[in-house]
């Protein structure tokens, strides 16, 4: 039985892996860390503090989908404690991803910026089409999402870009066609957002060559994907026993 704390548990996806938590033989929540740890408390069977601070208890691993600037703190107790963490939290500035990097060094740790298993097959099929199509072939990605969102382009647009890249290295992200008046460069790889209603997370990569498109898109219809794979991620790091910084597609290579 694994104990897991979650950062940002009373949030939409932490609520999602709390429940995917309790549905689970294999682990359950020993605490969770919440700013509005009052009422998301209130809603709990296991104690919520305000702050990783406040919580003196010894987790088996962490998984944090707070905001970004929750990621310092927690980093603190899980080096200074060995705990594993899977960072599911999205739009860290440069320092909070050194600090993330950092860790990795001590701990076992996973930054994914998207849980879903769906999308991660995409990156690997982004890779593909980049290569067998090649310059010809223009690249835009397209992301939407509900208008909650705080961060723009989405971290998976921008996980999705860096993926093209790793074939096309001499791309350039162009994310707003606004400001400048000219022709689209030949090593561009345009990112889109679109912000509106309840819209869950929707992910198109366009290849757009002479006469000819091809689409590869993935969609999520709930959160319950990101939680699924957020807590598949949290018993995979808890036994993997090596520090390091891991990626979902390492874990899925590994069988897991
Ligand atoms: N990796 C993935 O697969 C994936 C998928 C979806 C969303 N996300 C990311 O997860 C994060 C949360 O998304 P959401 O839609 O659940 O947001 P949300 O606003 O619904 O939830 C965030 C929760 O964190 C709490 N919180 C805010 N600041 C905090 C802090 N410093 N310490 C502790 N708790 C804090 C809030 O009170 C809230 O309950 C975002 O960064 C989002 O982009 C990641």
């Amino acid at each position: 039985m694994k104990n897991i704390l979650v950062s940002g548990c009373g949030g939409r996806v932490g609520t999602a892996i709390v429940t995917r938590i309790a549905a689970s033989a294999d682990c359950r929540v020993i605490a969770g860390i919440d700013i509005q740890a009052e009422s998301v408390g209130a809603r709990y069977d296991f104690p919520v503090y305000a702050s990783i601070d406040e919580f003196d208890g010894k987790a088996d691993v962490v998984i944090d989908c707070s905001h970004h600037t929750a990621a310092i703190p927690l980093l603190k107790y899980c080096t200074e404690n060995r705990v594993p963490a899977v960072i599911a939290t999205t739009g860290h500035n440069e320092e909070e991803t050194d600090a993330i990097r950092a860790a990795s060094a001590v701990i076992p740790v996973m930054y994914s910026r998207n849980m879903s298993l769906g999308i991660n097959l995409l990156l690997e099929l982004v890779k593909k089409a980049a290569a067998t199509l090649g310059a010809d072939f223009n690249i835009e990605i397209v992301e939407q999402h509900h208008n909650k969102k705080l961060d723009a382009p989405s971290g998976t647009a921008l996980m999705l870009a860096d993926a093209a890249k790793s074939v096309r290295e001499d791309s350039e992200y162009v994310y707003d066609r606004h400001a400048v008046r000219r022709e689209r460069g030949e090593n561009e790889i345009g990112i889109h957002s679109v912000r509106g209603g309840t819209i869950v997370g929707e992910h198109e990569v366009i290849f757009a060559g002479q006469d000819e498109i091809v689409r590869i898109s993935h969609s999520a219809y709930s959160r319950d994907v990101f939680a699924t794979g957020a807590v598949r991620a949290a018993l995979y790091l808890a036994d993997v026993g090596r520090v390091g910084m891991y990626t979902m597609s390492d874990m899925i290579a590994d069988g897991k």
